[in-house]
């Protein structure tokens, strides 16, 4: 596309993060690779045995919150063109960690949850969370333990906000995701859908995926991001 759009969608996953110092779930050294998902990211893994499930995001949540963990020049540049561009601009995230909040980026939706929040299985209030989650930490609604869980979309679970997301979708010129395997739906499903009213359809990565969208460009997130959102800023003509 030559001309500058007028909305924009843009989806990202965990390799946005990976040079911010968070794995990501599907390398070789990957967070699923040494956790079985069924026992860490499902409601049946966490009824079975809630002290793993809840260590297992304590320890990312304490990695979020440690001081090497920071935002990486692709979340810095999502959030200036949010700032710059002049028309709509939406950004979802499968991922969980608040890196796109922390660099700036303000029209954002956590469509797989927030690692910083907790939610009450009685009431489903949900509340911040920064310190560990426990059987012992008391729900601040119902005033007891054990009703807490970690506020993140498991498998078999629907993903937040979707009437949202899909309503851009189906009215964006261009949708763009990053750093996605394009492994997990819906997420998967998006640049399909961004397809029926014609958008034109980006995949900035930093290899290939099995996903047809109509452009490709592979590289580092620190490295691409930037560039082309700069360039969608100021086309040169
Ligand atoms: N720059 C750009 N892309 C990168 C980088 C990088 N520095 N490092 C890795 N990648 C790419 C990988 O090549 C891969 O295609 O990021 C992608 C990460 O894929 P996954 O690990 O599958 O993560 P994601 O697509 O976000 O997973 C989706 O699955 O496990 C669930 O709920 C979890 O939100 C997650 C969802």
């Amino acid at each position: 596309m030559n001309s500058i759009p007028q909305s924009v969608v843009a989806l990202t996953g965990a390799g946005i993060s990976a040079e911010s110092g968070i794995s990501t779930f599907r390398a070789a050294d990957g967070l699923w690779e040494n956790h079985p998902v069924v026992e860490v990211a499902t409601p049946e893994g966490f009824d079975c045995n809630p002290p793993l499930v809840y260590e297992f995001y304590n320890q990312r949540r304490r990695q979020l919150l440690s001081d090497e963990i920071k935002p990486n020049p692709a979340h810095t540049a999502l959030a200036k063109f949010e700032h710059e561009f002049n028309g709509s601009f939406l950004l979802v995230t499968q991922n969980v960690d608040n890196l796109h909040e922390r660099a700036g980026s303000q029209n954002l939706l956590h469509m797989h949850g927030e690692l910083l929040k907790m939610r009450c299985l009685n009431s489903e209030m949900v509340y911040d969370l920064r310190q560990d989650l426990n059987l012992d930490s008391e729900c601040k609604c119902c005033r007891s333990p054990g009703n807490l869980r970690p506020h993140i979309v498991w498998f078999g679970e629907m993903p937040f906000h979707m009437n949202e997301i899909n309503t851009a979708l189906e009215a964006c010129d261009i949708f763009i995701a990053i750093g996605t395997s394009g492994n997990v739906y819906p997420a998967s499903g998006f640049y399909q859908k961004a397809r029926i009213r014609k958008a034109t359809t980006v995949e900035l990565n930093l290899e290939a995926t099995d996903s047809s969208f109509d452009e490709h460009i592979y590289g580092p997130a620190s490295k691409v991001v930037p560039a082309y959102f700069e360039q969608l800023l100021r086309p040169s003509s």
